[in-house]
Formats: C-alpha cells, sequence, structure tokens
C-alpha cells in the first residue's frame, strides 16, 4: 500500500486507496473524491465535525492547543502589536503590509466608508425596532443592487474594491441601523477619524452637541474586531464559501454569512450570554443554571461555553477576559456585577465534572459582551459587532475560493431516509 494513501476495504472485499494530502501544520486529510465511483457510498458526516470542506491558508486553529493563528502569525502577537486594519491587510493579502501598504490601505478604507445616499432610503422601511441584524443582512444584500458593475469575479480590481468596500461600510451601515433604533439622526462618518474612532462617532455622537471619543473604548473595539476578524471554516464562513461557490454576487454571499452568524449557536452567542447572565441575576442562582445546561432534557446550554473545535480554551477567551478587566477598570466599572457573575460563573462551571469531562471551556463570546456593555452598546448590537470584524475573514475566504483553479460549486450528498417509490392515489382514494 502507498505510504500516502489510506485503504478501504469494503464488505465485499472491494478496494479503495485514499490518497492523504498532508498540509503545513494539523491532520492530513484524505481523499474521498473516488469512493463513490470505485464504492459506490458516500461519506457521512452530519455538522462536518470531521470533514475538511477545502484547503486554505488563510487561518489555522488547533482546538486541543487552543491555537489561533491568522496567515502563520499568533493571535496573542497580533492583539498586542497589531491593529484591526493591519490585520484586515495580512488576511487579505497573506502577508504583513509595509508602512506605506498599510497607509495606502488604511486611506482606500476611510474614503469607502460613506454609503450609496439612496441605501439611505432602506432605514426608513424598517420597524424603529428591527434587529439591527436583520438590518444588517438586508441592507448589506441590497450592495448587489448599488455595485452590480464591480463585481466580475474574475477581475482582480474588482475583488479589491468589493473587499474595500464591505470592510468600510460594514460599520456605517450597523451604526445606521442603532441610530434607527434609538429614534436619533443617522450621523455621517469622518475621513479624518480611524476604523473604531469612526464607528464611535456614528453611534453615539448627536447633532445637538461634540462628541468625545474615548480612546480606551477604540482601542478595545479594535482589539475585539482583531480577534473575531476570522476562524477558519466555522459556519457563518463555510455559508459564504458555498454562498459564493455558485458565482452568487458577492455582496449577497456575504449577506448569507450574516445571517448564519446570527444564530445563538454561533454568533448570537455573544447576546446570548448577557441575557442568561441577566436571567441568572446572581451568584445565589449560578448551581440551578449549571444543573439545568447538564440536563439532557433540558435545552437550556450555557452560553459562551463550549466550542465545535477548542476543546480547550479558546486563545480569544483569555485575551478578551484579561481585557474585560482592564477595561471595565480603566471605565471605573471594575466591579459591575454582570463582570463579577460572569467569573463566578465561570470558576463553578471549570469545576464541573460535566463541563471537565465535555470539554467545555468559554468561549470567544462568554466575556465580549461584557465589553460592548460597558462600552455603552446594547446588548442588540453585539453580533452586529461580531459580523464588522468577521466581515474581513468572509472576504478573505470568498477570494480564496474563487481564485481557487481548482474551485467548483459546493453540492453535498446525502442520506435519504424518506418514502421508498409509491403510485400517486387520486384525491377521491385518500
Ligand atoms: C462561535 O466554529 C467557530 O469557529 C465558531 C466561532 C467563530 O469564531 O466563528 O468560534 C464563534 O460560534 C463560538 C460558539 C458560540 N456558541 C455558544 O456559546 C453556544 C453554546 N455552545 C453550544 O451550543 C455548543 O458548545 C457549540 C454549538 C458551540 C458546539 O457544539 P458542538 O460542537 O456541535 O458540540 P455538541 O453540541 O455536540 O456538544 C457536545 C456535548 C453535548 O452533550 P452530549 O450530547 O455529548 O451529552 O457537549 C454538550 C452537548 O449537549 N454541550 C453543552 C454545551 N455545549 C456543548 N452543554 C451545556 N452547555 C453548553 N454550552
Amino acid at each position: 500500500m502507498r505510504q500516502d494513501a489510506f485503504r478501504l476495504i469494503s464488505p465485499d472485499g472491494t478496494e479503495s486507496e485514499m490518497k492523504i494530502h498532508r498540509g503545513t501544520m494539523g491532520p492530513d486529510v484524505i481523499d474521498i473524491g473516488a469512493l463513490y465511483r470505485e464504492q459506490g457510498v458516500f461519506t457521512y458526516d452530519p455538522g462536518f465535525v470531521a470533514t475538511g470542506s477545502c484547503a486554505s491558508k488563510i487561518t489555522y486553529i488547533d482546538g486541543e492547543q487552543g491555537v489561533l493563528m491568522y496567515r502563520g502569525y499568533p493571535v496573542e502577537q497580533l492583539a498586542k502589536h497589531s491593529s484591526f486594519i493591519e490585520v484586515s491587510y495580512l488576511l487579505l493579502h497573506g502577508s504583513l503590509p509595509s508602512a506605506d501598504e498599510l497607509a495606502e490601505f488604511d486611506r482606500t478604507i476611510r474614503v469607502h466608508t460613506m454609503l450609496n445616499e439612496g441605501m439611505l432610503n432602506f432605514f426608513k422601511g424598517f420597524r424603529y425596532d428591527a434587529h439591527p441584524m436583520a438590518i444588517l443582512s438586508a441592507v448589506v444584500g441590497s450592495m448587489s443592487a448599488y455595485y452590480h458593475d464591480t463585481t466580475d469575479a474574475d477581475n482582480p480590481e474588482h475583488r479589491d474594491i468589493f473587499a474595500h468596500r464591505i470592510l468600510a461600510k460594514l460599520p456605517t451601515i450597523a451604526a445606521a441601523a442603532y441610530k434607527l433604533n434609538v429614534g436619533q439622526p443617522f450621523i455621517y462618518p469622518r475621513n479624518d477619524l480611524n476604523y473604531c474612532e469612526n464607528l464611535l462617532h456614528m453611534l453615539f455622537a448627536v447633532p445637538a452637541e461634540p462628541y468625545q471619543i474615548d480612546p480606551i473604548a477604540a482601542e478595545a473595539l479594535d482589539l475585539l474586531f482583531i480577534l473575531h476578524a476570522d476562524h477558519e471554516q466555522n459556519c457563518s464562513t463555510s455559508t459564504v464559501r458555498m454562498a459564493g461557490s455558485s458565482g452568487a454576487n458577492p455582496y449577497s454571499a456575504i449577506a448569507a454569512g450574516i445571517s448564519a452568524l446570527w444564530g445563538p449557536a454561533h454568533g448570537g452567542a455573544n447576546e446570548a450570554v448577557l441575557e442568561m447572565l441577566e436571567e441568572i441575576g446572581d451568584a445565589s442562582q449560578i448551581g440551578k443554571f449549571v444543573d439545568k445546561a447538564k440536563d439532557r432534557n433540558d435545552p437550556f446550554r450555557l452560553m459562551g461555553f463550549g466550542h465545535r473545535v477548542y476543546k480547550n480554551f479558546d486563545p480569544r477567551a483569555t485575551i478578551i477576559r484579561e481585557m474585560a478587566h482592564k477595561v471595565l477598570g480603566q471605565l471605573g466599572r471594575a466591579d459591575t456585577p454582570l463582570l463579577n457573575l460572569a467569573l463566578e460563573l465561570e470558576q463553578v462551571a471549570l469545576k464541573d465534572e460535566y463541563f471537565i469531562e465535555k470539554n467545555l471551556y468559554p468561549n470567544v463570546d462568554f466575556y465580549s459582551g461584557i465589553i460592548y456593555r460597558a462600552l455603552g452598546i446594547p446588548t442588540s448590537m453585539f453580533t452586529v459587532m461580531f459580523a464588522i470584524g468577521r466581515s474581513v475573514g468572509w472576504t478573505a475566504h470568498w477570494r480564496e475560493m474563487i481564485t481557487d483553479p481548482n474551485g467548483k460549486i459546493s453540492r453535498p450528498r446525502q442520506l435519504y431516509t424518506g418514502s421508498a417509490e409509491r403510485d400517486y392515489i387520486p384525491i377521491d382514494k385518500r
């Protein structure tokens, strides 16, 4: 047997060799492409727990060791030394920019932050209390109606323009959704502000008085966006790749990713964590909720805990926990009841046999909401903030997928468990 292949022997003795592909790091993969042709069977892996959907150079995760790297750079180093705009360049282009490249990229993003004025009319059509994730996915999807003239996926310049528009305009759309929710006028972006300063300005400035941007808040947002920027083939990124694989307008593919992120099992968890903490109320109730989370007959899960890949600490959660203490301390709110309750809940869960046995640790969503809340961002906007950070990851993966010379439309198969063939019964005979 070749050393670079697995051999599969079917019950009737038919042999197949499945070539092994080895990556730079992480598990090898076996190529099952010939399996159906040679053995007449499909593989079966609901939720794609152990299935590699593509080859990618963008992000590497080691779930056992709690490792996360963007283009080979450990997220801890990028969190300490980089900025979200520099990390965005890295994810999109594959290498750290020179000073001139970074300056030009930053300038390009700043001058793309405005929306086509006609898009502002969309916001008038939503109820004032529409969930901002519903608004974000709808308005980003509408970008395909405004920018259909620059979506030739084979044109590198169009791919760059698409990337710049998504990265630059999501904060503007997000802030407009928030302003609708609070009944305040839309605030235009300013090109003299950096990425996070501009977002804070569009969220919290009002025409009636000058708005003073808090540098601590801007720094905290920048770090949160770095930590949320990409995460390999997660649910929403796989959605963007799948939607884009049909050749659909790339703005529509990003809108599909936004919708997938919204779910409480995925990016919606940061909103669900705060709602859970508020429902727990105080430390005396923690035991009751932990027991509910352990009860297989109870659908309740401890939001912000567990992960499909990390069976150790999510490295992002570790960084965000430290940042929560620092930011709340600097904002003079170090002892907020929510943070203390989260710390207490974490300690109880981490000592519980059920969570230890199932390798359930705090994930990226467990602490991020506490920081967003301290910055004055409402719970309903938490997943929108996640989407702003992840927008560059979605875009980088769309570009990698659409430029893959071996790329093809994603079309999984199934195990059919429905009715065998049967004849139509006229209605008077049923
Ligand atoms: C994100 O994929 C990514 O990379 C996502 C993400 C990214 O950056 O894109 O990291 C962002 O989505 C983080 C995850 C946010 N979601 C939550 O915090 C929601 C709560 N967590 C769970 O819903 C769950 O842990 C998932 C969805 C995150 C992972 O689910 P899996 O991998 O499908 O694992 P599973 O549901 O099969 O759980 C294994 C066992 C089960 O028990 P048994 O059936 O084996 O008895 O662990 C239990 C689960 O019931 N379990 C939990 C639990 N999470 C898993 N029990 C209680 N509370 C939890 N939170």
